[in-house]
């Protein structure tokens, strides 16, 4: 989702067996790469703070924690915080 100066992740996935082939990083090289032509300055997105493999996948591509937004998510039992993360472009 494309704002001002910035673009939010909202929505990434691998099918599960294809996962830690490299899609992931393939599919942010061409979010990086479209966002750039776009104009923007940095990229946005919320993990859910149990999702430990997403997070490691973004901290790996140079994504970092910037913030949390508190009960984001809905969850199994109520509510889930988000880390907020960016990267700049
Ligand atoms: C998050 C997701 C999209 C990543 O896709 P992927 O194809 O598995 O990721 P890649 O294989 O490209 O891995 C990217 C990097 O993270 C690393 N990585 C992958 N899985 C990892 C894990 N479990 N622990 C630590 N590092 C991991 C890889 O080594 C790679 O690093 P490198 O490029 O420096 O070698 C995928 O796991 C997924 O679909 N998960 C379920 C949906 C989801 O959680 N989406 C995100 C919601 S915010």
């Amino acid at each position: 989702m494309k704002g001002v100066d910035e673009v939010h992740l909202l929505n990434i996935t691998v099918a599960p067996a294809h996962r830690g082939q490299g899609w992931g990083r393939v599919m942010l090289d061409a979010l990086a790469l479209w966002s750039r032509g776009q104009g923007a300055q940095w990229l946005w997105l919320e993990v859910r703070t149990t999702n430990r493999r997403a997070q490691e996948v973004y901290l790996r591509y140079g994504y970092r924690r910037v913030g949390e937004r508190k009960n984001y998510y809905p969850a199994r039992d109520g509510r889930e915080d988000a880390i907020v993360m960016s990267y700049k472009l």
